[in-house]
């Protein structure tokens, strides 16, 4: 890609609040809250946070799933909302979401080939013969043997649902994958066969990625670079290296902590995760972070921190880190009130 060239997606500015419902009927679940953020072609970004950050609905509105409140969503170089029926239908085709459970995008009646044939034959695509042949390859592409073919979903383990949704979701040689959570709803000893499968179709097809996780171990492994979500906001962006030796929010010090390790060394001992995520109905003032970092100075309660630049790929949004970085993680144990 040259340096000109627009990211594969854009996200600009997004928000998407929901009724809160209920007695509190007037106000809103502020679920997306201003997010800028991009991915290029052929590249893993991964979207990590608690639960309730807004990763999800996030998601939803990248896939075209949901309609943001404001802000804008483009793909290549165009902006998803001024789509025209024929632009959205393409839309469609080019980004793929994958779900956390493969249940959800399996239809229980049909044999696995029909359910990988299906976006074949909703977009017109092919003679029935070349579908065949197509769907043989996409089984291969994910590793599926060819004897499943005529198998019902619940003939299928987890793991190899998640394959067929996969594959389902490959037809139609998407550029973009959304995939929320793809492996949490797995056993363990399957969840590394499909992120090496991930991992492997990205090599391939050149896929870009959309990863949205909870484990950092996972994320490590996986992306190119990571964006940390808190409450609706993306508090800090970069590459692997950047997020994990050199993490300058604290939220994300305090994620990366949380993570267990086998080597002492590796541990960052400074920034523990303190209490529960506040409601997104009534988010905190300022830095949404700022109730639980120990690091908060005054400013943090009352300003909206803008994203710092702290390299060519990294930036994130805290006052404190701008002032004065903090330093990489495997080097001498930080104290709070040493800054
Ligand atoms: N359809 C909806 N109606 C009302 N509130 C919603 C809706 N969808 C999401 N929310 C709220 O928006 C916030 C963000 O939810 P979201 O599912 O995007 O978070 P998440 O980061 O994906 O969480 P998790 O890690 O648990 O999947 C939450 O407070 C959630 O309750
Ligand atoms: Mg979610």
């Amino acid at each position: 890609m040259t340096a000109t060239e627009a990211p594969l997606l854009e996200v600009r500015g997004v928000v998407k609040t929901f009724p809160a419902g209920g007695l509190l009927h007037r106000r809103v679940v502020h679920a997306v809250d201003g997010v800028d953020l991009h991915v290029r072609r052929g590249e893993v970004l991964s979207l990590v946070g608690e639960s309730g950050s807004g990763k999800s609905t996030l998601g939803r509105c990248i896939a075209g799933m949901s309609a943001p409140d404001s802000g804008s969503i483009l793909f290549d170089g165009q902006d998803v909302a001024a789509l025209d029926r024929a632009g959205r239908v393409e839309f469609r085709r080019r980004v793929q979401p994958v779900f956390q459970d493969p249940r959800a995008s399996l239809d229980p009646r049909w044999p696995i080939a029909r359910t990988i044939a299906e976006p074949l034959v909703a977009n017109g695509m092919g003679a029935a013969a070349a579908r065949d042949a197509r769907v043989a390859e996409l089984m291969s592409l994910v590793g599926l043997p060819r004897h499943l073919a005529d198998r019902r979903p619940r003939e299928l383990s987890g793991g190899q649902q998640q394959r067929v949704a996969i594959a389902a979701a490959l037809a139609l040689e998407p550029e973009l994958l959304v995939a929320d959570e793809p492996v949490s709803a797995l056993d363990v000893s399957v969840q590394a066969q499909i992120l090496n499968l991930l991992a492997e179709l990205r090599e391939r097809l050149g896929l870009a990625l959309l990863f949205i996780a909870h484990d950092l171990g996972v994320v490590e492994y996986l992306s190119d670079r990571v964006a940390v979500m808190y409450l609706g906001r993306v508090v800090e962006t970069g590459t692997v290296d950047d997020i994990f030796e050199q993490p300058q929010h604290p939220y994300t010090r305090a994620l990366i902590d949380a993570i267990p390790h086998p080597d002492p060394q590796r541990r960052m001992t400074t920034a523990r995760l303190a209490g529960e995520i506040p409601s997104p109905i009534a988010p905190p003032s300022g830095c949404h972070y700022h109730t639980r970092c120990p690091w908060a100075v005054d400013r943090c309660s009352v300003e909206r921190p803008g994203q710092t630049p702290f390299g060519p790929t990294h930036e994130a949004a805290c006052f404190v880190a701008a002032e004065h970085p903090f330093p990489p993680r495997t080097s001498v144990t930080l104290q709070k009130g040493t800054l």
